[in-house]
């Protein structure tokens, strides 16, 4: 996708404005052929889902992003593969490492209502079951002004607008897969006492940003340099590299249980993994991110995110690409037609919403 694209309505809803309640599910899936019959009656009829339970309020705007992970996408899918899609890697720093941890496929559940985002867990989990094994879940809310439990404001340098689709989608460096994306997701938990003896100023340095208000600080001179400088990839022509970052808090303060579900969409994984050695291993080596002193990662998991033609073509084994039309998936309309669609939208299933109207508010 260039920049100035729209998200176009063939993409999943990775660009869902942000909610107020998410699960993160991410599963493995059982050896059997029959498991995977089953995986792939499921995930390719997701739409159904969504408007099965979306519809039950519109207004909560309901949305499931399905990713597939690189083992089980050579299973649904062995003719061809996206690119880049290969597993979490390890990412072993002096101090801190990111540990790589298994799933086949992940489930990012939004609404606006808690009880929606259950219902389509329970009855997409229903509908596997037997196929699969949870290997994590995890429930996240908006916390205030979209702040993490660390109490900065997180998410705010997302790319929005015109930036969003060449940010986060594929386009025609990976023809067949064009308008899917990349997606990683990590579990954090966090030491918020040791977090809480830092005064706000030592806080706003780790960050790069002032804690009430927000603003981003100038960078330090190194060599210690801030998160948001360590997570700025450099396109080298003077430009950034974005990714498009929903993370969602979550905890259990009755268990001492305090934590950041990470997860970044990228057209580009080695972007990713770029902001990861970067946050793990320092830049310079050494000067590891110090978010990671009260930050340890459980989890780290690779998905692709197939358009939904591609998403659809799974049905009968295919891999997307030039066979969409041999499957009857009508061709994605211009970019212009797709937005009008939107205006008109019920509100579920391909919703698409303008980019606009991703806030952090
Ligand atoms: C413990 C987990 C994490 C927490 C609590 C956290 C928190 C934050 C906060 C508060 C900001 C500043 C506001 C904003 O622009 O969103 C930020 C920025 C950012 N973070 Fe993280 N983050 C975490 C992990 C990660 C990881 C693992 C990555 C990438 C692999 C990442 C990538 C970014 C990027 C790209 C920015 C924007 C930098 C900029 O252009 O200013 N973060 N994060």
């Amino acid at each position: 996708m260039a920049e100035g694209d729209r998200i176009p309505l063939d993409a999943q809803s990775v660009d869902a404005p942000l909610s107020r309640f998410a699960v993160f599910l991410v599963v493995t899936v059982d050896a059997s052929d029959s498991a995977l019959e089953q995986v792939r009656d499921v995930v390719t009829e997701i739409d159904d889902l969504i408007k099965t339970v979306g519809f039950r309020d519109l207004a909560a705007h309901l949305s499931c992003v399905v990713g597939i992970g690189s083992t089980l996408w050579d299973r649904l899918s062995p003719r061809a593969r996206p690119s880049e899609l290969h597993p979490f890697p390890v990412i072993a720093g002096a101090r801190h490492t990111a540990p790589s941890t298994p799933g086949d496929l992940l489930f990012h559940i939004r609404a606006d209502r808690a009880d929606l985002v259950f219902e389509f867990e329970r009855l997409l989990l229903d509908s596997l079951r037997g196929a699969v094994t949870v290997a994590s879940e995890t429930q996240g809310f908006r916390y205030f002004d979209a702040r993490d439990v660390l109490g900065f404001v997180d998410g705010t340098a997302n790319p929005v607008g015109a930036e969003l689709a060449g940010a986060v989608l594929i386009g025609d460096e990976d023809p067949d897969f064009a308008g899917g994306s990349y997606v990683v997701v990590q579990k954090y938990l966090h030491d918020l006492d040791t977090w809480a003896k830092l005064s706000t100023e030592e806080q706003e340095a780790v960050i790069g940003r002032t804690k009430l208000d927000n603003v981003e600080l100038d960078d330090a001179p190194g060599p210690q340099f801030a998160h948001k400088t360590l997570s700025t990839i450099d396109d080298g022509h003077g430009g950034e590299l974005d990714i498009l970052r929903d993370n969602m808090p979550f905890g259990r303060p009755g268990h001492g249980e305090f934590g950041t579900y990470f997860i970044g969409y990228s057209r580009a994984l080695w972007v990713i993994e770029r902001m990861l050695e970067r946050m793990f291993i320092g830049e310079p080596a050494g000067f590891h991110d110090r978010i990671l002193d009260v930050s340890t990662a459980l989890t780290g998991t690779t998905f692709f995110v197939p358009s939904r033609p591609v998403l659809v073509g799974l049905a009968d084994g295919d891999d997307g690409g030039d066979d969409e039309a041999d499957a009857g998936e009508p061709a994605a309309p211009p970019a212009s037609a797709a937005l009008d669609a939107a205006d008109e939208s019920l509100g579920i299933g391909s919703l698409r919403r303008s980019a606009s109207e991703r806030t952090t508010s």
